[in-house]
């Protein structure tokens, strides 16, 4: 027992032999290389590319071509969506009327509302389009079709105590002639 024990010491590393040094050595170098190869197998699986996979597919192309930013690009012969008023004052108007920013009307106090109102939707819409006083034009949003504005004009009176109808939806313009 006293003898084996300081034998088995000499021999710690479990390499003996030339052959098995060289062996060890290729391994240390090709093993990484492969598990890299594998790993990137792994990682790419299901990624085919090229005829039969569906990466030429009507829907992946369509992903692939997509802008990137992704704007609803709205054809301006087809018809225009409009937004709602509260929609439109939520995004645009709120930031002044709903606190009452620099003289705005607040939202729904009847009384700063009494006097706009008494003068009629379209002039109300009119001072809107154009601005009036520390309302910069169409509430600072020139894309706002006027219709839109009106929509927000009667939403937001309506909530102080007016009583307007929503305007029709204007007809459905032809293309601009260019
Ligand atoms: C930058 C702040 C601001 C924004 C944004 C804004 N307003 Fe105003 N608005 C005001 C102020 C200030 C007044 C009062 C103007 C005055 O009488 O001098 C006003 C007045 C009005 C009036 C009364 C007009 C009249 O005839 O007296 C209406 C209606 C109105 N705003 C609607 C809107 C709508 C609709 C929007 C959104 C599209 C909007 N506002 C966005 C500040 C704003």
């Amino acid at each position: 027992m006293s003898n084996t024990q300081p034998h088995e010491e000499e021999h710690h590393s479990p390499i003996k032999t030339p052959k098995q040094l060289i062996v060890t050595v290729v391994l240390s170098f090709i093993l990484p290389v492969i598990i890299i190869i594998l790993l990137a197998n792994l990682v790419t699986a299901g990624v085919t590319v090229g005829a039969g996979s569906d990466t030429l597919g009507p829907e992946a192309t369509a992903k692939r071509i997509a802008p990137i930013a992704r704007l609803d690009l709205v054809d301006a012969s087809g018809p225009k969506v409009y937004k709602t008023g509260e929609q439109v004052y939520k995004a645009v108007c709120a930031g002044c009327h709903t606190a009452g920013v620099a003289g705005a009307l607040k939202f729904g106090d009847a009384g700063a509302w009494s006097t706009a109102i008494g003068t009629g939707l379209a002039s109300m819409v009119a001072n809107v389009v154009k601005g009036k006083g520390s309302m910069p034009a169409k509430g600072g949003n020139p894309a706002l079709d006027d219709y839109e504005i009106a929509r927000a004009v009667v939403y937001m009176a309506n909530s102080a105590g007016g009583k307007f109808e929503e305007p029709a939806a204007p007809a459905p313009q032809a293309p601009a002639a260019k």
